[in-house]
């Protein structure tokens, strides 16, 4: 199955795409990690991303577009793929279609996790996530058995650079502004389904894997 999860910032799209990527046996690619990965090996992505990760802007799509094309043409992707934070502007989603019409594939689910303005703040201040393997947790809702310490890899929590309050503002109002247009953008392509993501996180997981048998 070849997925994409939409959704504001804080929404739990990382928490729900470990969860599907293992159900499904599908690889979970996640361009605010890869961003990441390439910012803490100081590379030449790392760096140029940096820049705009550190104000809560987007990094340019051409930079981008070429780095999902990448990934998606390794093998583990033959059989689908979860996209997580990609696309997030209307010329990323074009790109991404004339990418897999080119070899005959089509997106077939757009997840919505959809979760209102008033509960992201909290969301956010209170995440933790792994240094080593990039899972996420929260000091509340979500915590790891030992404190401080990864439940899957024993590696050390940290807070994400971004999840200030005041960049919280700026993802959100970029949100709004250049990734809320994709929902429409799926909605006409008929493969949206749309998750309340206020609930539970096993709750939440039980909506998706319900909505996405009716696929199937
Ligand atoms: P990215 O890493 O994608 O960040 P984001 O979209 O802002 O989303 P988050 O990762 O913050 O939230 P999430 O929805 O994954 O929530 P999570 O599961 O962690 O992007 C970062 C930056 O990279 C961007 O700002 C941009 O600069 C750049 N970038 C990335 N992709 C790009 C692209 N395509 N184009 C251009 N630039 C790009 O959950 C949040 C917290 O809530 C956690 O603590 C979790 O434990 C908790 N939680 C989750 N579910 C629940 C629940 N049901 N109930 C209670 N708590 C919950
Ligand atoms: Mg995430
Ligand atoms: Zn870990």
């Amino acid at each position: 199955m070849k997925m994409v999860l939409l959704g504001p910032p804080g929404a739990g799209k990382g928490t729900q795409a470990k969860l599907i990527s293992e159900k499904y046996s599908i690889p979970h690619i996640s361009t605010g990690d890869i961003f990441r990965k390439n910012i803490s090996e100081k590379t030449k992505l790392g760096i140029e991303a940096k820049k705009y990760m550190d104000n809560g802007q987007l990094v340019p799509d051409k930079v981008t577009i070429d780095i999902v094309k990448d990934r998606l043409t390794e093998d583990d992707c033959k059989e689908g793929f979860l996209l997580d934070g990609f696309p997030r502007t209307v010329k990323q989603a074009e790109a991404l279609d004339e990418f897999l019409n080119s070899a005959d594939g089509k997106i077939d689910a757009a997840l919505l996790i959809d979760v209102a303005e008033e509960f992201i703040l909290e969301r956010m201040t209170g995440r933790r996530v792994c240094s080593s393997c990039g899972a996420s947790y929260h000091i509340k809702f979500n915590p790891s058995k030992i404190d401080g310490k990864c439940d899957l890899c024993n590696g050390d929590l940290i807070q994400r650079k971004d999840d200030t309050e005041a960049t919280v503002k700026e993802r959100l109002d970029v949100y709004s502004k250049q990734t809320q247009p994709l929902i429409n953008y799926y909605k006409n392509q008929n493969v949206l389904l749309k998750i309340e993501g206020t609930k539970e996180i096993s709750e939440v997981f039980d909506e998706i894997c319900n909505s996405l048998k009716a696929i199937k």
